[in-house]
């Protein structure tokens, strides 16, 4: 049986995460560490034990993981990429700083360590279509310097320390539970709800600006299969190349108006987030994960589009209008 700690557990993943792992080990096998002003609340703070630990404190993290004998951290606490080029310093202290703190706490107690990568770990030279496994990654952002980081010292701890370190680089991320915060990403998420809620959609980004995305249930799935997945069949650990749909605003536009034809969108462009997302791939190539741990994915854009306005027309008690295709 695991005992596991999730750091970050009250944010955009951590939030869906800390829930599903509940429903799988056991919830009071799964502790939600949070920072003050960010507190776990509803099911989340009812279901189980939850505790504060600040990623920057390397005390907090040992004293929650003896407290709990945990076994397992999944860190997911990390400032998105838009957020992180405005506080670059705090970025790096949460990003690389906290992974350090992490990776220290897990040689000493002998804990096995997730700590997610991204897209935004490759830049400009980067091979941009179907971006390989083991490539150039060069990021121009500091968020991208941050993950690029975490996968090197991850590795290492696994080399030279034995600690069980593994990773996936996440794509963008969309769900109807928490919203994300200050990513580059975010729109795709946020059509979503301007669509539900009868508004004109303002899109940040370009037409002809592809990014990877993925559904938030399959990226859940990925974090948690990657720690289960046996040892002897990976050859890579930090970090696997992850893919389920690539897009670009007019197509996600265009999939939304299918189920609700009324909807428009107006281009208002965020030059920082342009440039983040052009330095960005626009698909990965994610056959390594594919063939060592068998990820593989279940939502596509259509079936996520479904689900997702769906649940955002019960969350915002809103109608949304029959398919209009056959
Ligand atoms: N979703 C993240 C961002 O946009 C990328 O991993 O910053």
């Amino acid at each position: 049986m695991k005992n596991i700690l999730v750091i970050g557990a009250t944010g955009q993943i951590g939030s869906e995460l800390t829930m599903k792992l509940r429903g799988l080990y056991g919830p009071d096998n799964v502790v939600c560490g949070y920072i003050p002003g960010a507190e776990p609340k509803g099911v989340l703070l009812e279901s189980g034990p939850a505790e504060i630990v600040d990623i920057t404190n390397p005390q907090q993290i040992a004293d929650t993981v003896n407290k709990y004998g945990i076994d397992t951290i999944y860190n997911l606490a990390a400032l998105l990429s838009a957020v992180a080029e405005a506080r670059p310093q705090l970025a790096w202290k949460i990003g690389v700083g906290g992974l350090y703190n992490t990776l220290e706490v897990a040689r000493e107690k002998g804990c096995a360590v997730f700590t997610p990568s991204s897209i935004g770990s490759f830049g400009p030279s980067t091979p941009h279509v179907k971006t390989p496994q083991d490539t150039i990654q060069r990021p121009e952002t500091i968020y991208g310097v941050t993950k690029v980081t975490g996968e090197m010292l991850s590795d290492y701890y696994a080399r030279r320390f034995g600690v069980d370190t593994r990773s996936v680089r996440f794509p963008g991320l969309i769900s109807y539970t928490t919203l994300p915060g200050g990513g580059t990403t975010d729109y795709a998420v946020d059509i979503y709800y301007s669509a539900v809620k009868g508004e004109t959609f303002k899109c940040p980004l370009k037409p002809g600006t592809f990014m990877d995305m993925m559904y938030m249930p399959d990226a859940l799935r990925a974090a948690i299969e990657i720690m289960e997945a046996d040892p002897t069949k990976l050859h890579h650990r930090n970090s696997f190349n992850i893919a389920s749909m690539s897009f670009d605003p007019e197509i996600i536009y265009n999939k939304i108006r299918e189920y609700m034809p009324d909807f428009k969108m107006e281009y208002e462009l965020d030059p920082l987030r342009q440039a983040i997302a052009d330095s960005w791939p626009d698909s990965l190539d994610d056959t390594c994960a594919r063939q060592e741990w068998g990820w593989k994915p279940e939502f596509d854009l259509d079936s996520m589009t479904q689900d997702m306005l769906a649940n955002l027309k019960i969350k915002l008690n809103k109608e949304v209008s029959e398919p209009v295709h056959a």
